[in-house]
């Protein structure tokens, strides 16, 4: 029997894969983190499922209720919100069954930052603008940030953040990047990226404090960077007639470069 950790996508029930959909329709026991993936996300789940909320429970609990179903010759799907390979606590969890021996999947999700972007209609990475897009959080009640993981650090690069967990931390956040940026750096707030009552703050970094209403207060992304707002920015080469390339040489022996700057 197998715990199948799903990203859940960022909350709506058709931003799953398919094979996360598939899987929770197979898996008569659902764990679900209730704080993050809403409950029209366990739609999927069979008729009868043993569906469980474990946003109040611990690792102790959960870990618990997979040996149980293991016991019973049960599959889990365990929901995380957005894609598993950030903050989802997967880490803790696959240690403990693998000391219990209990096999595991893991099933990718569609992140939130994708999805606010998705949400905005906007490319983080702009050619001349921005190439890198970090995704970081700031401190929390129960996490710190590893030395050197600083806003300071990430905006001398000028990339594009996507910053998580941070709504609460919004004004400081602020005072840390503004120095990199500059107060009219473009910023987005998407709360609630692709759930039924999401919000989009366009603002800068001057004004996103007083812009963003006092109930957006979790389940928000901040986005950073001037690839937010810029009409100014140059044409990949990937696009353009005289590109030499794999797949339109320009000339017979032509010596294209492997080294491609988009999807195709
Ligand atoms: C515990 S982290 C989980 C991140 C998740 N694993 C992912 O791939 O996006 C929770 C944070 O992700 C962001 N988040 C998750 N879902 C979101 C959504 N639908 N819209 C905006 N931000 C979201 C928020 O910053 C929230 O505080």
């Amino acid at each position: 029997m197998t715990v199948h950790f799903i990203g859940a996508g960022p909350g709506a029930p058709d931003l799953l894969t398919l094979r996360g959909r598939d899987i929770i329709a197979s898996c008569p026991v659902c764990l679900y983190a209730g704080s993050l993936v809403p409950e029209a996300v366990l739609g999927h789940c069979p008729e009868g499922a043993r569906i469980v909320n474990t946003a109040p429970m611990d690792l102790d609990a959960i870990i618990a209720e997979c040996e149980a179903a293991t016991k019973a010759g049960q599959d889990v799907a365990r929901l995380h919100s957005g894609d598993l390979s950030v903050w989802s606590a997967m880490g803790e969890q696959i240690r403990r069954l693998k000391a219990l021996d209990i096999p595991y999947s893991v099933t990718p999700g569609v992140p939130s930052f994708s999805a606010a972007a998705a949400s905005l209609g906007a490319e983080l990475t702009l050619p001349g603008v921005a190439q890198s897009v970090i995704l970081t959080r700031t401190p929390g009640r129960a996490t710190s940030m590893p030395d050197g993981e600083t806003l300071a650090n990430f905006g001398a690069t000028g990339a594009t953040l996507a910053l998580h967990l941070s709504i609460g931390n919004l004004a400081r956040s602020v005072e840390e990047m503004a120095p990199n940026y500059g107060e009219d750096c473009p910023v987005a707030v998407v709360y609630r990226a692709s759930w039924p009552d999401e919000r989009i703050i366009h603002s800068t970094l001057a004004t996103v404090v007083e812009d963003t209403p006092p109930e957006v207060t979790r389940t928000a992304l901040i986005l950073v960077g001037r690839a937010l707002a810029q009409a100014d920015f140059g044409e990949s080469r990937l696009y353009a007639a005289d590109y030499d390339r794999r797949y339109r040489p320009q000339t017979a022996d032509s010596p294209w470069s492997e080294w491609s700057h988009g999807d195709d």
